[in-house]
């Protein structure tokens, strides 16, 4: 927070982290890693600096804290979180700034690599990121409530879940009363949105959806930072301002980075555009 009382979020998504080193497991690039990267290059490299570089572009204008909302990585391998983890403690920002939630492609690899990692690689990180439901983390003007809403699925489904309890928890935290008059921010990895078609729904969807959207229809400093559709997203319940706000993907940057911001000021999340 700086002197005007104002705390800046910078909101990052999809890095898809690969392993420079992957042939330390196996023979090169995996069959599932060349399936899910289809349409990206397989450029390790470029992508460790494609979020070096974001990460930078945020921390010079100003961000309090950093959000990443999943597909953090590609598979979820070991290896890959190692190098996720060095890539961002070689940003040199304090690792209690960031805020971290896994993505489907986070736990194609194992069922356990969410919690692996956080034992592991990114302990540091461990505090402020995605844990048991309910989890809130204060930052600076607005409340954090960082969710795992993935579970383990073939390369060839890209849903997520988020459980009755989960909700139940974000319900009891939005009502009460001692967190009240600061935005209070759900940061996951997919949109709370209800697909078109319900074949299209389970393939890539997130299964709770509804459940969700009704929570946010009944609190009012209810928002949802989230990824995985890779573009912005700025989508108002009704009337009023935008609620369930996406983030462009990092791995598909181009010349510039583009690093969402918002800005908490007086109990109030106002979008503050995009960096580059
Ligand atoms: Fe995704």
């Amino acid at each position: 927070m700086d002197i005007t009382g104002t705390t800046r979020i910078a909101h990052l998504s999809d890095a898809h982290v690969l392993d420079p080193r992957p042939s330390r497991t196996r023979a090169g690039w995996s069959m599932q890693v060349r399936f899910l990267s289809f349409g990206r290059p397989l450029d390790a490299i470029g992508r460790r600096q494609k979020l070096l570089r974001s990460l930078d572009t945020a921390r010079r204008v100003g961000a309090d804290h950093y959000v990443l909302s999943g597909d953090l990585t590609e598979i979820g391998t070991p290896g890959e979180f190692e190098t996720l983890a060095e890539i961002l403690h070689d940003s040199r920002i304090d690792p209690e700034r960031f805020t971290l939630v896994p993505g489907n492609h986070d736990v194609y690899s194992s069922a356990d690599a969410w919690r692996w990692a956080l034992a592991g690689p990114l302990a540091p990180f461990a505090r402020m990121s995605a844990g048991e439901p309910g989890k809130i983390v204060e930052v600076g003007g607005a409340n954090l409530m960082p969710i795992d809403a993935t579970f383990h699925q073939p390369v060839t489904r890209s849903a997520g879940f988020i459980g009755e309890e989960a909700v139940r928890a974000i319900e009891l935290r939005a009502g009460d009363m001692s967190l009240q008059g600061r935005p209070l921010l759900v940061v996951q990895h997919h949109p709370p949105f209800v697909r078109k078609t319900s074949a299209l729904h389970w393939l890539d969807g997130l299964v709770g959806a509804t459940r969700l959207m009704h929570a946010l229809e009944s609190f009012k400093h209810l928002f949802v930072l989230h990824g995985h559709l890779h573009s912005i997203v700025n989508r108002a319940l009704g009337c009023g301002v935008a609620r369930i706000l996406g983030a462009t993907a990092v791995c598909e940057d181009r010349d510039a980075p583009r690093v969402r911001l918002y800005d908490i000021r007086d109990g109030q999340l106002q979008s503050a555009g995009l960096a580059s």
